[in-house]
């Protein structure tokens, strides 16, 4: 089964991604310096339906707003599940991001805030859906989101430390919006057979969108998902993506849980709905490791780490008065 794979990425070398260090990944430092001082803007995107984008920008987004970093997601799925997900009721929007998109409305007049401190939503309608032959013709139709996004960073009329956004299944005019704006694309991949055959087409769009529309876009990692390492086809497949992608591949990988399917139930991040399962552990994980890669040098301080800094400091105190009562 595997040797089709070989032959997929193999084919043409051009067309195999490189194995390098995440700190030569292509990030650049002018992006790093950005993350640390400005707003960095990611979509999680990938044509093949099911794969976890949803989830992944929910419980990333609070995971990294439960840190204190001011996050904005934008829902740019007709489908409306991160805004839904998120405890928004979407029928009572006076606004959604289809007015952003088609009547020129201003991006911060969309956004709305969320229960979750630090975390607020320009939410996505079913109205969506026509936005897409409603903007067909107008000229300059990829770049509408981006200019919204740059003039709400550049007026400083919200300030956010990460915009993320969730990519529909579909390459729509919404979608490449949403590439268009991005400085780096976040891809979720279920560790299932048939999500890698889909990759190739999912590269060489990105390969188009850098082409024609957004160069600085970078890939800032393959998140694999639905990952059950009690399976063995799902440990092939995670090692599959490994060797091939190398260092593109997220350390963490999301397992499969239930808590995550009925957070999303009950309208709530998996932090706010099941904090000690495997699920809020993985997209802790993911949220430190995401951030080392925008910005290697700033790393929060994790529980553990914090808890050994409090141990060296009462060792030491403890040890500084047995010297002192000598
Ligand atoms: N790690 C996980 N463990 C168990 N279930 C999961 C996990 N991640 C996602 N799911 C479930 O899988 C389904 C698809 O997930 P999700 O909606 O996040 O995918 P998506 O890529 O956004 O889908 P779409 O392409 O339709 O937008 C949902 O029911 C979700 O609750
Ligand atoms: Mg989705």
């Amino acid at each position: 089964m595997f040797e089709y794979f070989e032959s997929l990425f193999n084919r043409n070398n051009k067309e195999r991604l490189e194995h390098t260090p995440p700190e030569r990944m292509g990030i650049s430092p002018s992006s790093r310096i950005n993350a640390e001082t400005k707003t960095s803007i990611i979509a999680i995107a990938n044509q093949k339906g099911g794969c976890g984008k949803t989830t992944t920008c929910i419980n990333l987004s609070t995971a990294l707003a439960n840190m204190g970093l001011k996050v904005l997601i934008i829902d740019l799925d007709a489908q409306s599940q991160a805004s839904l997900g998120i405890g928004i009721n979407t029928d009572d929007l006076k606004y959604s991001i289809y007015d952003v998109l088609v009547k020129n409305l201003e991006l911060e007049s969309a956004v709305v805030p969320t229960d979750i401190q630090n975390l607020d939503i320009a939410p996505a309608s079913a109205m969506l859906t026509g936005a897409q032959l409603e903007i067909a013709n107008l000229l300059g139709r990829e770049w509408i989101l981006r200019t919204s996004i740059y003039k709400m960073i550049n007026t400083q009329t919200r300030k956010y430390d990460y915009i993320i956004m969730d990519c529909s299944p579909s390459l729509n005019l919404t979608t490449i919006n949403g590439l268009a704006s991005a400085q780096f694309i976040l891809i979720p991949a279920q560790t299932h057979y048939f999500s890698l055959e889909g990759m190739k087409e999912l590269f060489s769009t990105i390969e188009i969108v850098k082409e024609r529309l957004n160069p600085k876009l970078q890939i800032l990692g393959i998140l694999p998902t639905l990952y059950d390492m009690r399976t063995r086809i799902s440990r092939q497949i995670l090692g599959q993506m490994r060797k091939y992608f190398g260092d593109k591949v997220f350390k963490t990988a999301i397992h499969t849980n239930i808590k995550l399917v009925e957070a999303q139930a009950h309208k709530k991040s998996i932090f706010e709905f099941a904090p000690n399962s495997n699920g809020a552990r993985d997209y802790l994980a993911l949220s430190e490791e995401l951030i080392s890669r925008i910005c290697p040098e700033f790393t929060p301080v994790n529980e553990k780490e914090k808890a050994v800094e409090v141990e060296d400091l009462m060792q030491s105190h403890i040890l500084s008065q047995a010297l002192n009562d000598r």
